[in-house]
């Protein structure tokens, strides 16, 4: 199949670019180097530098013979994205390319208006890209768990079907982020299944949860292939940090009473569940919705998780409950269905201790490149 990533150089875009390659698929690479741009606005540089897409697609090719196109240029900017689909007529499309930290969204009003502006206008262009030039394809797009936020009720897979006064109708489940960068996924949700309505377009919305893991099978061999990896507060996500800041001596900062219940999932398994996606395609006129997360864990459980592994390293690795910079439940009902990509062959892998402990090797390596400075900033909102 021809995939398009967009999106591409990002922490899930390069390892994607790597794994459908290696299953055969042939692959263009599209990215602006936004987030490695407003990581250096934000004095927010990942744990270690990665070499630029263009020089990763020349190291892929010559360790696994795969070629892989790479396009830069910004998908706000209709000419380019004409440009990028005329000349590699995609047959499905990974849409990775947004603005993806929910404190960056909320830091300043710049921050914000960044976020609304490129995530819903890279959204529409890529909707009427594939329209115009490739309407028999399947956009994959990479939504949250975080739009559905925390309702006290069961979380479905994407639809609730409501029962109103002796009538039923089939809706998309309600949803409410607590981030705009959140907000600005629910909007994406609402356009895509605009025009899935409208112009019979293909989609997978895929509800992800929380990533862990710096690396994947096709780059465990070669550090250099690996992707970035953020520790600071705005860009990097909770697990990720944690084990940061246990190999900088760095109590782990939990917020509030760290009740806060969300499902995580392996990079690892973030690459099957696109692969699975593309491969097992929705029907054309049919916004899918899966849940992708593979277990549930509150943050105090991911700080203990990381204390107990850690010590068994000599780590000291002590917990801190910090008054929470976030308007968001502290503790709360959470159960949200994850059965669909399980249905269509997801094998999960689980956070355990040997995963921890290969985390924990790999940052102790670049140790020396932490900086304290950046883990907590206090963004409030
Ligand atoms: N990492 C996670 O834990 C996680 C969890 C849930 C959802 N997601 C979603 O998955 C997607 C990928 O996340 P990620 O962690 O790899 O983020 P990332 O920031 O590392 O990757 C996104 C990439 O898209 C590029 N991009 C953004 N706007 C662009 C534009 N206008 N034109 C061209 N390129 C553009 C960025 O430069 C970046 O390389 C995002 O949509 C994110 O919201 C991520």
């Amino acid at each position: 199949m021809r995939v398009l990533i967009l999106g591409a150089d990002g922490y899930l875009g390069w390892p994607t670019v790597m794994h459908l390659t290696s299953k055969g698929h042939t692959v263009a690479a599209v990215d602006n180097y936004l987030r490695r741009r407003i990581c250096r606005e934000e004095n927010a540089e990942p744990l270690f530098e990665v070499p630029n897409l263009h020089q990763r697609a020349a190291r892929w090719r010559a360790v696994s013979g795969c070629q892989v196109p790479v396009f830069i240029g910004d998908l706000m900017d209709w000419n380019f994205v004409q440009e990028v689909f005329q000349h590699f007529k995609p047959e499905a499309v990974v849409h990775y390319a947004e603005q993806p930290a929910a404190p960056y969204s909320m830091l300043n009003r710049r921050a914000a208006t960044l976020t609304l502006q490129n995530n819903l206008l890279v959204t529409a262009n890529i909707i009427f890209a594939v329209h115009e030039f490739c309407p028999e394809a399947q956009i994959v797009k990479i939504g949250t768990m975080g739009e559905y936020g925390t309702p006290n009720i069961d979380i479905e897979e994407g639809w609730i079907t409501v029962d109103h006064h002796g009538r039923q109708h089939r809706f998309l489940y309600p949803r409410q982020a607590s981030s705009l960068y959140h907000t600005t996924k629910i909007m994406d949700t609402d356009l895509l299944w605009f025009y899935v309505r409208t112009w019979n377009l293909r989609v997978t919305d895929l509800m992800q949860g929380p990533v862990y893991g710096l690396q994947t099978y096709e780059s465990e061999q070669y550090d250099d292939l690996r992707p970035f990896f953020n520790y600071d507060e705005l860009f990097g996500t909770v697990l990720n940090r944690f084990v940061v800041q246990a190999v900088a001596d760095y109590p782990l900062t939990i917020y509030g009473q760290g009740g806060q219940t969300r499902g995580y999932l392996d990079i690892n398994d973030t690459m099957n569940c696109v692969r699975l996606s593309l491969e097992k395609p929705a029907q054309k006129g049919e916004l899918r919705i899966f849940n992708q997360f593979t277990e549930l864990f509150s943050v105090r459980e991911l700080a203990e998780k990381v204390q107990k592994v850690g010590r068994q390293f000599g780590l000291k690795v002590t917990l801190q409950n910090l008054k929470n910079p976030r308007k968001e439940a502290e503790t709360h009902y959470y159960n949200p269905v994850h059965t669909g990509l399980l249905e269509l062959g997801l094998e999960p892998h689980f956070l355990t201790d040997e995963m921890l402990a290969g985390m924990i090797e790999i940052v102790s390596t670049h140790k020396d490149n932490i900086n304290p400075e950046i883990i907590f900033k206090g963004v409030r909102w």
